[in-house]
């Protein structure tokens, strides 16, 4: 069995977190992503609380918070900040452009709240999640059950084909707001912020994976290099 690509893409997102983190300053509150890339920023922060750096975190999923009180980092709840400092967060793909799709874990509802607390929101990514347009990965979006089929019709009228989001046992993947995610493809997306507001305007979606002008600077790793992307 061949590893070196995901070791290759571990160093990457290893690499674009230990340059994330140095945009942390004491006392500040910090938006604390969800995946395998956040989780990397999740061991960089640990470590610096463990040195002493005075700092509270805001999680964006259960999962997050879980691991993040186990290695040490005090937590607030979302609903205590009025504002957060920085979050640091994994993407599924990013543009230069500094367009985003997230959601593969299926917390893109509470990291689209994070990020619009946020002042300086960081993306950190290996080196394959950098693309032309966005749209090879499917736009996740997180549906009230209930109205799931009612959802799915109006994904179809604007092109989309959404497919329920299953586990492995073929039941519904549930988040951790008790919904459903729907994965929608809608080809390459030539004008992401024109689909993000056609999706916000269908009843029964609480949040899509499409982030549009959220993103202050993407960190990407490419082999030991943190290449930075940033609006400014
Ligand atoms: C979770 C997310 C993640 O940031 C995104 O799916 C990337 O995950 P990973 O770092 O594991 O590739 O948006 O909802």
């Amino acid at each position: 069995m061949d590893t070196k690509p995901t070791l290759n893409k571990d160093l990457e997102k290893q690499v674009a977190a230990k340059a994330a983190v140095k945009y942390i300053k004491a006392n500040d509150i910090v938006g604390l992503g969800t995946g395998s890339t956040a989780f990397f920023v999740l061991q960089e922060i640990a470590l610096l609380v463990k040195e002493g750096l005075k700092i509270k975190g805001v999680a964006t999923s259960e999962k997050t918070a879980e691991l993040a009180v186990n290695m040490g980092i005090e937590l607030l709840e979302m609903n205590d900040v009025q504002r957060i400092d920085i979050t640091i967060d994994g993407a599924d793909e990013f543009t230069e452009s500094l367009q985003l799709i997230k959601g593969g874990g299926g917390a893109l509802f509470r990291e689209k709240i994070v990020a619009s607390l946020t002042d300086k929101e960081i993306i950190i990514a290996d080196s394959g999640k950098k693309v032309e347009l966005l749209g090879k990965f499917t736009v996740p979006v997180e549906v009230v059950p209930l109205a799931l089929n009612y959802v799915l019709r109006k994904l179809a009228q604007l092109n989309g084909k959404g497919k329920l989001r299953n586990k492995e046992d073929q039941t519904p993947f549930v988040t951790d707001n008790q919904n459903y995610i729907v994965d929608a493809d809608f080809g390459l997306i030539t004008n992401p912020a024109d689909l993000a507001n056609s999706l916000n305007q269908i009843d029964g979606v609480l949040a899509h994976g499409l982030f549009i002008n959220l993103t202050a600077m993407v960190i990407m790793g490419k082999g030991a290099e943190a290449i930075i992307y940033s609006g400014n």
